[in-house]
């Protein structure tokens, strides 16, 4: 099938490496030309594992192309998949300029039928709005509307997107039209093809579907971050409890993982975006402000923790950081936690060292020269001279530190643990001081590491 994707963010590049891997030919149109540059030199834009090798093979197959060039693209696909960026507004809303150019610009040069798909997340009812762009457009051209526009909202995880989209748990369609549904079923049957997960359903309910998706699961995080407060004041150890509560099947064993609080480029939007739609609607949407407060508070637990520890003033202290992106096996600083931890920390005087394997050059960017931070090339590096460890992201190669090198290497002994990686005991077994979150049983049997798996 002929397909064109516009925007070659994280959702469009995917989107069109994995529809050409599938023998689609596909044209990615993006106006950024040094991207699109790049990309045709075979460099990506973001770190994401497996993506490299699909964009490179199928673009040296002819099935990928990357162009600037918006009447070639629109001529090109059949399907027209829009997949730019939906940044937040003032307000929280989110900002649909881009999508409704891209609407125009598909309106302004397409000759014959299109099938016009919103893979960015987009508020409900912005399906129709791109209708009435797309047919006010043909309508000046003096041409018939032949077009169908249906919603496609994209669920894929930073750090695995390629492998959520070859293998979808679901591919959500909203769509009112039957030859457009035929389209769009033609175009996922292969990455369905043990078991049918298409999910059709009318446009609006596809388009809530991506915010309802995300604002539970921000609200299951924030509810077990309450948790692990409440544990830690109790006494009880919260990683007990995410196991215990994660074995009844109507709860789920994934996304029970306190921490530092949530980050990235979808959760937090999303959330503002559906507490706006809620108040444009009339309605008041008492659950979500809570989960953004908890969330705010989150981010201020670690380093609440080492006030509590070192005191206020936190001058002539340095500490080692280990992990900046928001999560791992991404390089994506966008609201990451490790920003308010590093902010703060550098705000109370502290010296910082930081480390992370992929996202080291991202938060030199977002957080600019400032004195007092600086980065290690290694994460032992960074612990030279350093009185405490604080880690802010669950990077596989933190988990298994030696801890007798810790302690020999720490001047203070402790560790700040914002992601739960360690048994208690065999950090007290080394000498270390280790704070985590929720966890208030000094003195309890060791954790029961066979549940204990990530
Ligand atoms: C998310 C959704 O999962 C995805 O379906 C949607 O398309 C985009 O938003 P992503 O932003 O890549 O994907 O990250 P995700 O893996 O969902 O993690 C989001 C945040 O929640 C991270 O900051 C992570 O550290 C945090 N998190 C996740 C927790 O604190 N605890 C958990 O148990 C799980």
């Amino acid at each position: 099938m002929k397909i064109t994707v516009i925007g070659t963010g994280y959702v469009g590049l995917v989107t069109g490496a994995c529809l050409a891997e599938m023998g689609n030919h596909v044209v990615c149109l993006d106006l950024d030309a040094r991207r699109i540059a790049s990309l045709n030199q075979g460099q990506l834009p973001i770190h994401e594992p497996g993506l490299l090798d699909v964009v490179l093979r199928n673009a040296r197959a002819g099935r990928l192309e990357f162009t600037t060039d918006t009447d070639h693209a629109v001529a090109h696909g059949l399907l027209q998949f829009i997949a730019v960026g939906t940044p937040p507004s003032e307000d929280g809303s989110a900002d649909l300029q881009h999508v409704l150019a891209a609407a125009r610009a598909i309106a302004e040069r397409m000759a014959g039928y299109k099938l016009i798909v919103n893979k960015s997340t987009v508020p409900v009812g912005t399906a129709d709005r791109v209708r009435d762009t797309v047919a006010g457009v043909l309508a000046a051209r003096g041409l018939a509307a032949d077009f169908t526009v249906v919603s496609n909202p994209e669920f894929l995880k930073e750090g695995s997107a390629v492998q959520d989209f070859m293998r979808p748990d679901r591919v959500i369609v909203g769509s009112e039209d039957h030859r457009a549904t035929e389209l769009m079923r033609a175009v996922y049957a292969p990455f369905m093809r043990n078991r049918d997960r298409l999910v059709l359903m009318d446009v609006r309910s596809a388009e809530f579907t991506k915010y309802a998706a995300n604002a539970m699961l921000a609200t299951r995080i924030s509810f077990m971050n309450e948790l692990a407060l409440l544990a830690e004041t109790l006494g009880a150890d919260i990683e007990h409890v995410r196991t215990g509560i994660g074995m009844d099947p109507r709860i789920g064993t994934h996304f029970l993982y306190a921490g530092t609080g949530y980050g990235g480029s979808c959760f937090p939007k999303d959330v503002r975006a559906l507490i706006k739609t809620a108040q444009d609607a009339g309605q008041a949407f008492h659950i979500l402000p809570a989960v953004q407060a908890v969330n705010e508070r989150q981010k201020q637990v670690l380093v609440d923790k080492i006030c509590a520890r070192f005191g206020p003033d936190l001058s002539g202290r340095r500490f080692a950081l280990w992990g900046l992106a928001f999560k791992p096996g991404t390089d994506d600083m966008r609201e990451a936690p490790s920003l308010a931890i590093i902010e703060r920390l550098l705000a109370l005087g502290a010296e910082v060292v930081a480390y992370d394997p992929q996202a080291m050059d991202q938060a030199r960017q977002a957080l600019g020269p400032r004195a007092g931070l600086s980065f290690a090339v290694l994460a032992d590096a960074a612990l030279t001279g350093a009185d405490a460890l604080v880690i802010a992201t669950e990077w596989k190669e933190f988990r298994s530190p030696d801890f007798a090198h810790l302690a020999a290497t720490l001047h203070e002994r402790v560790v700040f643990d914002g992601r739960n990686l360690f048994e208690p005991a065999e950090l007290q077994a080394a000498g270390l001081e280790y704070h985590a979150i929720g966890r208030g049983t000094a003195s309890a049997p060791p954790f029961d590491t066979a549940h204990a798996q990530r």
